[in-house]
């Protein structure tokens, strides 16, 4: 099983399919959440090796109930595999995870019940329509018929998909499937919502719908770990961020202080020659900032008002003036290069 994946729903020891069938497990009944519980995922030393590489070094963190946490990190960081950790989808080898005060992946059946989950990889049943996608799910958690109609027309509704509802998955476009997915990860009403990329490839009309969404949910308590390369984003919505690279946590807090504390108040972006940037960095140099060059373009990370220089940039119209952001923070943290590895 190292290494390998699993659909979320027939990930467990035994038996294909498990669903939310807890009820009858007599498990259950021996280990409810801790009473008054505000944690509901804790990891300590999360580890994992494929073969002799080490893709997730020791990561410990904790959601608080009601929290998002944005998961942040360059391609191949190790967010993905993390997560795949917390699901029983991977095993990991070596750490400690506890959802809703439950050992994973000893008490999966009973952990996932209480999760929904939108996977990176779209993950619909291609043969079946939108609505049959969602009542076949509500089917794995065995919720009744009739509460599963409900939640399904509600669902379909929430996510602007009811005039699609009889459409079979391969005539939807990549922003429906997504939405579809979303939909699926809510029939169970879960405690904890665990988002991989939700709004990966879709046009911004699509992507403010989830956004706006998942805001809705957040509003309304839902407890979330989102990854997402949609920076603005996950700083809007999340209470804390966790940035990784290379299997480890670089930085993890609440975004708007990481950036204050690490990036600074606001950002001049220049473009100019050479000799240009040279004088610029200079005057610069009055002000608490952290320079940078790439290129053709200087970057000003200010850690004060640097208004009065704004004079010495003249009107050329070739600087601009920003608040900092996530992004510049996610850069100076885990570098401008790609990841090939
Ligand atoms: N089953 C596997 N076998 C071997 N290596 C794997 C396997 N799954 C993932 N990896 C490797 O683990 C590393 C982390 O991958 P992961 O999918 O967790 O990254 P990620 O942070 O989710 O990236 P992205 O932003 O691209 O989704 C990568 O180097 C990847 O190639
Ligand atoms: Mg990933």
């Amino acid at each position: 099983m190292q290494g390998g994946r699993r659909e979320w729903w027939r990930a467990g020891p035994g038996i294909g399919y498990t669903g939310a069938m807890i009820q009858t497990s007599s498990q259950q009944e021996s280990i409810p959440d801790a009473p008054g519980s505000q944690t509901v995922v804790s990891v300590t030393g999360l580890t994992k090796r494929f073969g002799d590489r080490l893709v997730v070094d020791n990561i410990s963190f904790a959601i608080q109930r009601g929290q998002c946490v944005g998961f942040l990190g360059p391609n191949g960081a190790g967010k993905t595999t993390c997560i795949n950790m917390l699901l029983g989808l991977v095993e990991k080898s070596a750490g400690e995870i506890r959802i809703f005060d439950l050992e994973a992946p000893r008490f999966h059946r009973e952990i996932k019940a209480r999760i929904g989950v939108v996977p990176q990889a779209d993950s619909l049943d291609p043969d079946l329509s939108v609505a049959e996608n969602l009542r076949t799910y509500a089917g794995y958690f065995r919720i009744p018929r009739r509460l599963a109609r409900g939640r399904v027309e509600e669902l379909l509704l929430f996510f602007a998909l009811h005039n699609r509802r009889d459409e079979i998955i391969e005539h939807l476009s990549g922003g429906q499937r997504r939405r579809l997915l979303l939909a699926r990860a809510l029939i169970n009403e879960p405690e904890l919502l665990i988002l991989d990329e939700p709004t990966i490839g879709l046009d911004p009309q699509a992507r403010h719908l989830i956004w706006e969404r998942l805001a809705i949910l957040q509003a309304q308590g839902t407890t979330m770990l989102l990854t997402s390369h949609y920076l603005d984003e996950v700083a809007r919505l999340s209470q804390q961020v966790l940035i990784l690279d290379h299997g480890h946590v670089v930085v993890q807090g609440e975004p708007r202080q990481l950036i204050t504390d690490l990036v600074g108040l606001e950002v001049f972006e220049v473009d100019g020659t050479p000799a240009e940037l040279d004088a610029l960095e200079a005057s610069f140099k009055q002000c608490n900032a952290t320079l940078e060059r790439v290129g053709d373009k200087l970057y000003v990370y200010a850690r004060e008002d640097c208004s009065r220089l704004e004079k010495v940039l003249g009107t050329s119209g070739s600087w601009v003036r920003r608040p900092a952001n996530l992004e510049d923070l996610f850069i100076q943290l885990t570098g401008r290069s790609l990841r090939e590895t």
